[in-house]
């Protein structure tokens, strides 16, 4: 086999491997008791302490069971149910603003979750909350609770293998907090230099809505998906909603390639890495967009794969009740600053 064959099947190997193992992960009855007909199935209480970014959500209802499918998994947030609750989660960006607003006194069986889906750049001095959570929610793939931005699923789309039309425009990127000191900075202003890429966002004061976003980077054939900075395991929405969604093919800067091709579908995207400078980059992208079978074959995974987005706070923790009973008992995040910079726990 030549090395890209060979290549081409360990990546379709890994992909069956890791769609088995969420097979399995996700349909494990959460009681395994030996005796089920003795022992009533108890709900699992999740509690979220504050809402993410004050965005919130209807928690009417048994919303695991309404909208995922998944059973016996009760969400609230009503804080004064800290004290029965099976699952406390805290999101790390309202936790750090009210520290002091932590229930005082704590089930012994009770479980803590630390939750944040951001970057450890972006998370600041964690240190002072050292020792205080049992679990881990996030887009690392160790954490105990792994909630992705994205993720690549068996099963392909026939009506979804079609790439976009050809168009004028050629590459589009949608920034919001751009600094000079990042890599993606660096990296745009020299890029910039040999292809006309547009630019969308806060960042130039030409913001795009939520319904106009994937329309405005569908017109164009590729979308840069740089992330704000490059951590273990971190991709964002900037790959699976802004690029894939919109259905045009990412260049992508963040973690290494081999990141990528673990975790995105096979032959799906450009890595920035690939080419020894902006300009190789440049005349690559040229290249495909002039030559329109090449350019197909970054949608070739859209037969054999799909993607599916998290974007509902909801949806991620149901999987708390998914995970649950395989989770470590008895844990603490005794370095949890340390854990987050890729160390241990
Ligand atoms: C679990 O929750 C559901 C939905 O609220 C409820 O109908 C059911 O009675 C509960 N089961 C137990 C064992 O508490
Ligand atoms: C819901 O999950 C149960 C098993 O937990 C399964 O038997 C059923 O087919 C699922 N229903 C849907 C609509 O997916
Ligand atoms: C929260 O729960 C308490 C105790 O069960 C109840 O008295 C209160 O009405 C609830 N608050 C809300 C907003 O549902
Ligand atoms: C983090 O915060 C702790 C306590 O607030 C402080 O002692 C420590 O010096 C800080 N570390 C850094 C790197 O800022
Ligand atoms: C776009 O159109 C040009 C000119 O017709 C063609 O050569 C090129 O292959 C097309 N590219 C794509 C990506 O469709
Ligand atoms: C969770 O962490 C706390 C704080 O370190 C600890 O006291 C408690 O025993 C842990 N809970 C469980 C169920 O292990």
């Amino acid at each position: 086999m030549t090395t890209w064959a060979s290549k081409a099947f360990l990546l379709l190997l890994l992909m069956s491997l890791s769609s088995l193992l969420y097979y399995c992960a996700f349909n494990q009855p959460l009681h395994p008791q030996k005796h089920q007909a003795d022992v009533p199935p108890r709900n699992l209480s999740i509690l979220l302490w504050h809402w993410p970014f004050g965005r919130s959500y209807s928690l009417n209802g048994d919303k695991c069971l309404e909208l995922y499918n998944i059973s016996r998994c009760l969400l609230t947030d009503n804080t004064s149910a800290h004290r029965t609750a099976d699952v406390i989660v805290f999101h790390h960006q309202e936790l750090m603003k009210r520290l002091s607003l932590l229930p005082d006194k704590r089930p012994s069986s009770q479980h803590w979750v630390w939750m944040s889906m951001e970057p450890p750049a972006h998370l600041g001095n964690l240190t002072q909350l050292n020792g205080i959570f049992n679990w881990t929610m996030s887009y690392r793939l160790d954490a105990d609770i792994h909630v992705p931005y994205g993720m690549t699923v068996a099963g392909g789309d026939a009506r979804g293998s079609q790439p976009p039309p050809n168009s004028s425009c050629l590459a589009s990127w949608v920034v919001s907090n751009y600094q000079a000191a990042q890599a993606r900075a660096a990296f745009y202003q020299s890029l910039k230099t040999y292809i006309p890429i547009k630019v969308y966002g806060r960042w130039n004061q030409k913001y795009l809505s939520q319904r106009r976003l994937l329309p405005t980077i569908g017109n164009c054939l590729f979308y840069l998906s740089f992330e704000n900075s490059q951590a273990k395991d971190y991709i964002s929405e900037k790959l699976w909603r802004n690029a894939f969604e919109a259905g045009v093919v990412p260049v992508v800067l963040g973690p290494d390639r081999e990141t990528y091709e673990a975790l995105a579908p096979p032959g799906s995207f450009i890595h920035v890495a690939d080419f020894k400078s902006p300009a190789d980059l440049a005349a690559h992208i040229k290249e495909v967009a002039a030559d329109r079978r090449a350019y197909e074959r970054y949608f070739q995974w859209r037969q054999t794969h799909r993607i599916k987005t998290y974007t509902d706070w909801r949806e991620r923790l149901c999987q708390i009740c998914i995970k649950y009973r395989s989770l470590a008992a008895h844990k603490v995040y005794h370095d949890l600053q340390g854990w987050t910079k890729g160390g241990q726990v």
